[in-house]
């Protein structure tokens, strides 16, 4: 089993580290291997996804990617986020899932991942007009959609789709093909929900909530705010999959510009994001587990800033090490 490790800028790169140390212990025999990426690998090879990386992405069993963006660059012409929206597309990993989980909230974004304002057209028309295209062909949504109830079926069987079908012909199109793919699972519930509405529930409700699927913009900020109702980004995981291929595993938050190099990020939404990677893009459930369990007891003995503790990244490393070990 082989990996690529990008650990890309600021605390991305803070907690990639912790999350190859823990893997060494937990999973002795995984080859990780690391490459440039993003912010990193603009200042060294003019490129936020060069060449050499995007081969070894495509060639490794997954990709463990931490988070990117550096301030110098915001604005620029060439940027490290675009390396993330290119790796995202070349290895189409359509579904992004990313769960958000505390008390009495047990919910899940799935997040179409490759489509939407991201990638339609954009630019610059002669008088000014600055333009980016919303557009989704019926295809794209009709395998987010399947994903989204398959995964219902292994939970608490409810989807809401969330949509802006009051304005949006690519939301009315949306609307009919989930409604289309429900037929085939009927014994998962469909609502649809619009999207603001669906802002303002999941900071009234958020325990309402099973999976809800969305379009890729709606599911940026939806999974913010599902993480900051569940105890904030910096425990909040991802995983990128397609219908083959290495799954992207990455963190919901970023580079986070105004804690970096302080050593106090918070490593769980990392190594969560490395427990997903263990479960759904290496096959080892029982080691994911294991991970999960140990970031949890961590995170009640060593709570870092973000937390409301003073535990800085090493001490919850070495929580989770101790852990791990009992
Ligand atoms: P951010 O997610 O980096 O940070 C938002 C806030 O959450 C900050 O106050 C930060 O300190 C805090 N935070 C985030 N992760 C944390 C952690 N693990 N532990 C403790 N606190 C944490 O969002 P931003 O500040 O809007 O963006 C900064 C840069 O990151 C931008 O360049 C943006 O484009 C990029 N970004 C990248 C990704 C990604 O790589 N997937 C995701 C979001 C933003
Ligand atoms: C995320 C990030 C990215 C996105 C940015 C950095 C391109 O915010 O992964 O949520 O918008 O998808
Ligand atoms: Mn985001």
């Amino acid at each position: 089993m082989k990996i690529a490790c990008l650990p890309g800028d600021g605390i991305g790169a803070e907690v990639t580290a912790v999350a190859r140390d823990v893997l060494s212990v937990l999973v002795p025999e995984l080859e990780v291997e690391e490459h440039l990426f993003g912010g990193a690998a603009i200042l060294a090879t003019g490129t936020p996804l060069p060449e050499d990386t995007l081969t070894a992405c495509l060639a490794a069993d997954a990709v463990l990617l931490g988070a990117v963006g550096l301030p110098q660059f915001d604005g620029a012409d060439v940027r490290p986020e675009q390396g993330l929206i290119g790796i995202r597309k070349a290895l189409d990993v359509y579904a992004n899932l990313r769960p958000a989980r505390q008390g009495a909230v047990d919910l899940v974004v799935v997040r179409e991942l490759v489509g939407g304002l991201y990638y339609g057209p954009k630019g610059t028309r002669e008088d000014g007009t600055v333009f980016d295209t919303l557009e989704y062909h019926p295809t794209q949504v009709e395998r987010i959609a399947r994903r989204a109830f398959e995964l219902a079926r292994t939970r608490r069987r409810l989807v809401t789709s969330v949509d802006k079908a009051n304005v949006l012909e690519t939301s009315r199109m949306w609307r009919r093909v989930v409604t289309e793919v429900a037929a085939d699972y009927p014994d998962v519930e469909l609502e649809h929900m619009l999207v603001d509405t669906a802002a303002m529930q999941l900071v009234t409700a958020p325990e309402r909530f099973d999976v809800i699927l969305t379009e890729n913009t709606f599911g940026d900020i939806l999974s913010d705010e599902a993480g900051a109702v569940t105890g904030g980004l910096g425990l909040a995981a991802s995983a990128s999959l397609g219908d083959a291929g290495p799954g992207i595993f990455e963190p919901v938050h970023g580079s986070a510009p105004d804690i970096a190099g302080r050593g106090i990020a918070n490593p769980a939404a990392m190594l969560r994001s490395a427990a997903l990677m263990l479960e759904h893009g290496l096959g080892r459930p029982d080691e994911a587990r294991r991970l999960s369990a140990a970031v949890d007891t961590a995170l009640e003995q060593a709570p870092t800033p973000d937390l409301g503790g003073n535990a800085t990244t090493r001490d919850v490393t070495a929580a989770v090490l101790v852990a791990l070990e009992r």
